[in-house]
């Protein structure tokens, strides 16, 4: 009988612990040849030409702008609803990060709203859509605009590994694609780490010399650059993780339709909306719902775990307040008051499904 649910459950294969073991056996922590074999089979599985493995998703997005020479004075767009992090390198880099509204169904950037903020900025350089949940963002259209303003499209895949629409895969479809394995995410490096995919030599080139202090083949600092390497252990758990990636992001799937067929009939709550060319691969299955404190805590006491992602737009943080202009932004704004992300892993039971669907049931009845 079920009594609880975790919100995550995150494990490790003895076969992938018995792969870390031997690079520690090895002594070869660091440049070695498992980031190497990571990097071009996570390539190959997204269908980009290179993949350059690095320190955390953060430094994934920091470094293919700064390999973009996005810097002072130019303008990035960023969705308003995102974590954190698809925002601070743009001001890192001493760019302006300009934050654009979401599409009210997908929750990610509304292609409208980018052109709008294009036309209207003096040095327009690039743009970050964020693939928010584990849904595809509408590529067609972002590039569309990108073209016409000559911008460098970063995708934030960091919640989206392996998601598609129309049949193109994260990361695959914009100039570069940004992913990170922090432990929640659909597959780990069971710590920090992180991917840049690109179909561009150059900018992979670039890349793997500003991970590594902006050192050359030849050995001397041709630009600037710190230490953003991935290093072997990780690689190690990441060539096993890559293995399975597909098969879980399957079983969220199965999980996600059966929360949305059990609420259907819950008038409060607004299932997530999942366009029929995209293949969602649900990092986290968010309702909207109107009490959301009240629900959470009623679900809390019933040992259910649930989350808000984000609870804060990303430009409503004090650290971007104090830098940027801050517009409204009416559809990101109005969701932050409203999502409510329930448990969602692979190894979601039916039964648990079924006890969180029935305890929200029970909260609106
Ligand atoms: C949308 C998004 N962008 C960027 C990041 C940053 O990734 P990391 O935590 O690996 O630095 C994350 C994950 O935390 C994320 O969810």
């Amino acid at each position: 009988m079920v009594d609880s649910v975790e919100f995550t459950d995150i494990r490790i294969a003895d076969e992938t612990i018995e792969d870390v073991v031997d690079v520690l056996e090895s002594g070869r922590f660091v440049k070695g040849p498992l980031v190497e074999q990571f990097e071009n089979r996570f390539a190959a599985a997204c269908g980009v030409d290179h993949a350059v493995g690095v320190s955390s998703g953060t430094a994934a997005i920091l470094l293919s702008l700064a390999a973009a020479g996005v810097g002072e004075g130019d303008s990035v767009f960023v969705p308003g609803h995102t974590f954190f992090a698809s925002a601070s390198p743009v001001l890192e880099l001493g760019a302006t990060p300009v934050f654009v509204d979401i599409d009210p169904e997908t929750y990610t950037m509304d292609p409208d709203a980018l052109a709008t903020a294009a036309a209207e900025v003096e040095r327009p350089a690039a743009a970050v859509p964020v693939h928010i949940y584990g849904g595809m963002a509408d590529m067609d259209a972002i590039d569309a605009i990108a073209n016409e303003y000559d911008l460098f499209v970063l995708e934030d895949s960091c919640q989206a590994h392996f998601a598609t629409r129309n049949g193109s895969a994260a990361g695959s479809v914009g100039d570069a694609g940004a992913f990170s394995f922090y432990p929640s995410k659909n597959m780990t490096v069971a710590g920090d780490g992180g991917m840049v995919t690109t179909d561009d030599a150059d900018l992979a080139e670039n890349i793997r010399m500003l991970r590594n202090h902006g050192r050359g083949d030849e050995g001397v600092h041709r630009r600037l650059g710190l230490n953003y390497r991935l290093d072997e252990t990780n690689a190690a758990v990441g060539l096993n993780q890559l293995d399975r990636v597909r098969d879980w992001s399957e079983m969220r799937r199965r999980a996600a339709q059966r929360y949305t067929d059990r609420l259907a009939d819950v008038d409060e709550v607004t299932t997530p909306w999942v366009p029929v060319d995209v293949d969602h691969v649900f990092h986290l299955y968010v309702i909207q719902v109107p009490d959301r404190e009240a629900l959470a805590d009623y679900l809390s006491n019933r040992g259910v775990d649930t989350g808000v992602h984000y609870p804060t737009p990303a430009h409503r943080h004090p650290a971007i307040v104090s830098r940027v202009e801050t517009p409204e932004l009416p559809v990101t704004e109005a969701l932050c008051d409203r999502i409510l992300s329930l448990p969602m892993h692979p190894r979601l039971t039916d039964e648990e499904v079924d006890y969180v669907c029935a305890a929200v049931e029970e909260f609106y009845r």
